[in-house]
C-alpha cells in the first residue's frame, strides 16, 4: 500500500492516496483517519480540493457535501453518496482496506435529481413500500437540465440522470409525455390530458418553471426555440452551424447559450433589455467582467419570417439582425397555471407557497422545486423562490422525509453555477437586495472573489478561478455562522 505515514498529515488534512487499483481519499480531521471515494459523484470534481469541515468534505466544484464516516450525500446536487473504506493504524502507518475493483460511487443512500426525482429515490430510501407514480409532460427519464445550455449537442441518453433499470429496480414507475391539467385536492386526484385520472395518498408538485411568455409576432416559427429539452438544444446546435444566431435576453441560459455558440456559428447577437447582464444577480462590476459577448441593448419589435422560418429580428430602434437560429433566454415563471381551480394556495406570480416542510395549504399536497416560495431562515424565514438545481434536490428530500411523518427542516446553502467560455462562474447564498459588492483578485483576467453584503453581513459569494472560496464560504454560513463585512474587508 503506498498510504501515508500517518504522522505526515497534519491534524486536519485531505490527501489522495493510491490504493493500486484505484484511488481514495485520505481524510484526517482532528486526529481521526477514515477513507472514501476521491470523485464527486456529480461531476467528478476532485474533493481534495474541496473543503474539510466538521465531519464533511464539501465539493469544490458546486458545494456538494460528504459525510466523512458514511459517505452519505448531505447537500446537494448529485444523485449519490460515496462508498467507504476501512482505515486503520499500525505501526504508525495508514492502512485503507478496500475492494479489489474499487467503486469510484456507490449508489442509493441519499441520491437526487431535480426535485421529483429525489423525492422519489428518498422515499425508497428511507422505507417508503408503497407505489410511488412519477409523472412528466417531458418525453425522457428526468435529465442533467443545465447541461442543456452548456453542452447543446448533449443526447437525452447523455444527459440521463438515471436508467430505467435503476428506476424499476427501485420500484418508481415513470410516465412520461402525461401532462396533469388539473387537481382535485378534496377527491384526491390528479387529471392528466389524455384523459387519465389518478388518486393518490400523498402528492408532491415540481412542474419547475416555464419561459416567460413575450410579447412579439410570430410564433409558430420553427427555427425559434425557448431551450428546454434536449431536442431543443440538439437543434440550436445543429441550425447555427456557420450561420447567424440571435439570443434574445440576458439571463444565465441566454449568455451560456450565446457562449457556447461562439464557435460554432458564423455569427451570434445577444438582444438584452439591460445593458449589463447579470446585474441584478451579480452587480454591476462582475457583470461587466464576465460579459465576453457583446450585447445589443433594445427590445424587439417583431420577428420576420418567411413561411414558417424566422429570417430577421429588428429591434424597437430599427435595428435589423439576421436569424437563422434564435433562443429567448428571458426569464421563466412558474410552470402552475394548471392549478388555479385547485384551490391549492400561490402568490400573486404564480408561486406555491409551501411551510418549512413543503407541506401546501392542501392535507397530504407537498410541493418543490422552481416553483415553491418557502420560508428561508437565514432572512427570518421570509418566503423566497430560490430556482437552483441544487435546491430543487433538498426540497425534494424535505418533502420525501415530509410525506413519510419524519419531518425534518431545510438546512442548506443555496449553491449556484453558470458556465461560459470554459470558465465556470460560482455562487453561494442570497444575495437579493446586497447593498454592497467587495471584490478581490482581478476582475479582467476573471480570477476573482466577490462578496454581496446587506447592511454589515455577508449573504452571497460568488468567484471565478478562486476554489474552494465559495465552498468554503458556504461552509461557514451553513454551521450557522455569520461573515461581517469588516471581516472580509
Ligand atoms: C437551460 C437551463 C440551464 C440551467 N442551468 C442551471 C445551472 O447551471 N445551475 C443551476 O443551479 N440551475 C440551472 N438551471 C435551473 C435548473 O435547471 C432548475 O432550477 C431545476 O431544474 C429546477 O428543478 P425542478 O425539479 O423544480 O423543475 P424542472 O427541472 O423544471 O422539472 C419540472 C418537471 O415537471 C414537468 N412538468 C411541468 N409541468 C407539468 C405538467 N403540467 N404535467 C406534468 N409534468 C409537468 C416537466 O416536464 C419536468 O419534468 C437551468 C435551467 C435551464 C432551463
Ligand atoms: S462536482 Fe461536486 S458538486 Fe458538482
Amino acid at each position: 500500500s503506498k498510504t501515508p505515514e500517518c504522522t505526515e498529515l497534519s491534524k486536519s488534512e485531505m490527501r489522495e492516496v493510491d490504493l493500486g487499483s484505484g484511488r481514495a481519499l485520505l481524510i484526517k480531521e482532528h486526529g481521526e483517519f477514515s477513507a472514501m471515494g476521491h470523485k464527486c459523484p456529480h461531476y467528478g470534481a476532485p474533493l481534495v480540493k474541496g473543503v474539510l469541515s466538521k465531519g464533511h468534505v464539501r465539493c469544490p466544484w458546486h458545494g456538494a457535501c460528504f459525510n466523512i464516516a458514511t459517505g452519505d450525500i448531505e447537500d446537494f446536487p448529485g444523485l449519490d453518496s460515496l462508498p467507504t473504506f476501512q482505515v486503520r493504524v499500525e505501526k504508525d502507518k495508514v492502512i485503507i482496506r478496500a475492494n479489489k475493483d474499487l467503486p469510484s460511487f456507490l449508489s442509493s443512500n441519499v441520491s437526487a435529481g431535480p426535485a421529483g426525482l429525489v423525492c422519489a429515490e428518498t422515499l425508497r430510501q428511507e422505507g417508503f413500500t408503497d407505489r410511488i407514480v412519477m409523472c412528466t409532460m417531458d418525453r425522457h427519464p428526468p435529465y442533467d437540465r443545465p447541461k442543456l445550455s452548456k453542452s447543446l449537442e448533449s443526447t437525452a441518453e447523455q444527459l440521463r440522470l438515471r436508467s430505467m433499470d435503476f428506476l424499476q429496480d427501485h420500484d418508481i414507475e415513470l410516465l412520461t409525455e402525461k401532462e396533469a391539467v388539473a387537481i382535485d385536492v378534496k377527491t384526491r386526484s390528479v387529471t392528466f390530458e389524455d384523459g387519465l385520472r389518478m388518486e393518490y395518498r400523498k402528492l408532491f408538485i415540481a412542474t419547475g418553471s416555464k419561459p416567460r411568455p413575450m410579447n412579439y409576432k410570430g410564433k409558430d416559427v420553427r427555427n425559434v426555440f425557448h431551450l428546454r429539452t434536449p431536442e431543443d438544444a440538439n437543434s440550436v446546435a445543429r441550425l447555427a452551424n456557420n450561420k447567424n444566431a440571435v439570443i434574445v435576453g440576458t439571463s444565465f441560459v441566454g449568455m451560456e447559450v450565446a457562449a457556447a455558440l461562439t464557435d460554432k456559428a458564423h455569427s451570434v447577437s445577444v438582444i438584452g433589455i439591460e445593458t449589463v447582464p447579470f446585474k441584478k444577480a451579480l452587480g454591476e462590476k462582475v457583470g461587466k467582467a464576465i460579459m465576453k459577448v457583446g450585447t445589443h441593448s433594445g427590445e424587439i419589435k417583431l420577428f420576420r419570417t418567411r413561411s414558417t422560418y424566422l429570417k430577421e429580428v429588428v429591434l424597437k430602434s430599427g435595428k435589423v439582425l439576421r436569424a437563422d437560429v434564435c433562443v429567448i433566454g428571458a426569464g421563466s415563471v412558474p410552470a402552475t397555471g394548471f392549478l388555479k381551480q385547485s384551490g391549492i394556495h400561490m402568490d400573486s406570480k404564480g408561486f406555491i407557497t409551501v411551510n418549512k416542510m413543503m407541506q401546501t395549504n392542501a392535507d397530504g399536497v407537498f410541493a418543490g422545486g422552481d416553483m415553491v416560495i418557502f420560508p428561508f431562515p437565514p432572512r427570518n424565514n421570509k418566503k423566497v423562490n430560490i430556482p437552483h438545481w441544487q435546491m430543487a434536490h433538498v426540497h425534494g428530500r424535505v418533502a420525501a422525509l415530509s410525506m413519510m411523518g419524519r419531518a425534518t427542516e431545510i438546512k442548506t446553502v443555496p449553491y449556484f453555477w453558470s458556465a461560459m467560455f470554459g470558465k465556470t462562474i460560482r455562487y453561494a447564498g442570497y444575495g437579493d437586495g446586497f447593498d454592497d459588492v467587495i471584490i478581490q483578485g482581478d476582475l479582467d483576467e476573471l480570477r476573482f472573489v466577490a462578496f454581496y453584503t446587506r447592511s454589515e453581513e455577508v449573504v452571497a459569494v460568488a468567484s471565478m478561478n478562486y476554489d474552494p472560496i465559495v465552498s468554503r464560504v458556504a461552509e461557514v454560513l451553513g454551521s450557522g455562522k455569520t461573515i461581517k463585512k469588516r471581516d472580509v474587508e
